[in-house]
């Protein structure tokens, strides 16, 4: 359906073979990940990311270690350091510790983290069809980041309603910004969607504002790397200003993600941790210099988007609706409902 050609993550035993994100649009080249520390690398080195692929690679990477008959404690301990706002991660590696910490084979954790990753692919392919209800024929629709088949299992959440929207028929337009200071929009959502013949225009992060004032957005998609249990979205730098904007042009936001993004531990995005990246990726763009050597520079990799700005959050459990909080405790059931309920959305 998709036409999709690649996968970003691909096991089998003793080796994770993943497509170096890093080296994208220009090459196509696939690294070899057998042990934990290089599969730690790669998560930190951005070679995978994408909160549902780092979260499969790091269920694979306990697998690595099991089979090589490593302190699992340790390869554990190591794979949770590598990135912290992504809660897919340290789902995935919770999922993989209630095998091993009962004696688990290193089979069972194979079994185990094939299981992580098909039913990633499954979220995907329910988010796209429930996600492609909400696009009309004709949609002109951006999207930020990527959160497309190089970001899961395959196929993508936004990626994914947009792909499933296109496959029924509807005539969309896509705008790609860029996505500084990393690129994830100019150089892994252009290449995966120019690559499935989808109609998509590279935009600058800075020209979002003016095209909302020449009327040519009717939407955003994004996707998320942490959701709140009021709702509260944290995703790629830049998020939050597309969110913003969206709502000052009175167009509608929507996040799609899987339930393995939501985070009920957390009341709302606050307590978020935000990572902070290398100041090189600020300074350079891959490699050339663009400030003065030693400039100061701050670069947060993620932020949160307050619920109240978003429009519908898309999961594979169906979707929440505008009030995310009402809707997130619906889509969880009894478990959920049976705590205090959530507060609505604070301003911050
Ligand atoms: O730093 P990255 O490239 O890992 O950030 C990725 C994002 O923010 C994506 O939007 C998010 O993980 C969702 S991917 C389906």
């Amino acid at each position: 359906m998709s036409g999709q050609s690649f996968r970003a993550i691909q096991w089998r035993s003793g080796t994770i073979t993943l497509l170096d994100q890093t080296q994208l649009p220009n090459r196509e080249a696939y690294v070899e990940a057998r042990t934990v520390e290089d599969v730690a690398q790669a998560i930190e080195r951005l070679v995978v990311r994408g909160a549902p692929a780092i979260g499969i690679t790091a269920a694979y990477g306990m697998v690595l270690a099991a089979e090589q008959s490593e302190d699992l404690e340790a390869a554990d301990r190591r794979l949770r350091r590598t990135r912290p706002t992504a809660v897919n991660l340290f789902w995935a590696l919770d999922r993989m510790a209630r095998v091993w910490r009962v004696g688990g084979s290193a089979a069972e954790l194979a079994d185990e983290a094939t299981r992580i990753d098909e039913e990633d692919a499954a979220s995907c392919r329910r988010i796209g069809e429930l996600g492609a209800e909400i696009i009309p024929d004709g949609a002109r629709i951006l999207t930020h980041c990527n959160a497309g088949a190089l970001a899961t299992s395959e196929l993508g959440t936004a990626l994914a309603v947009i792909r499933v929207a296109h496959a029924r028929g509807k005539r969309i337009q896509v705008f790609a910004d860029e996505t500084r200071p990393v690129l994830q929009g100019a150089r892994l959502t252009m290449w995966e969607l120019m690559k499935d013949g989808i109609d998509v225009t590279l935009v600058p992060d800075v020209a979002v504002a003016h095209l909302l004032y020449e009327e040519q957005i009717d939407c955003a998609i994004v996707g998320a790397d942490r959701v709140a249990k009021n709702g509260d979205v944290a995703n790629k730098i830049g998020t939050r200003g597309v969110a913003c904007l969206m709502c000052a042009h009175e167009k509608p936001f929507y996040v799609a993600a899987p339930w393995s993004t939501f985070d009920p531990s957390l009341e709302d995005g606050r307590a978020v941790e935000i990572e902070e990246r290398n100041p090189e990726e600020v300074r350079q763009i891959r490699g050339v210099a663009i400030a003065p050597e030693g400039a100061r520079v701050r670069n947060p990799a993620f932020d949160v988007t307050p619920a109240r700005w978003v429009s519908d959050l898309v999961t594979d459990r169906g979707r929440t609706g505008a009030d995310l909080a009402a809707g997130l405790a619906r889509l969880m059931g009894p478990e959920f409902s049976e705590r205090t309920p959530p507060p609505r959305s604070v301003a911050h």
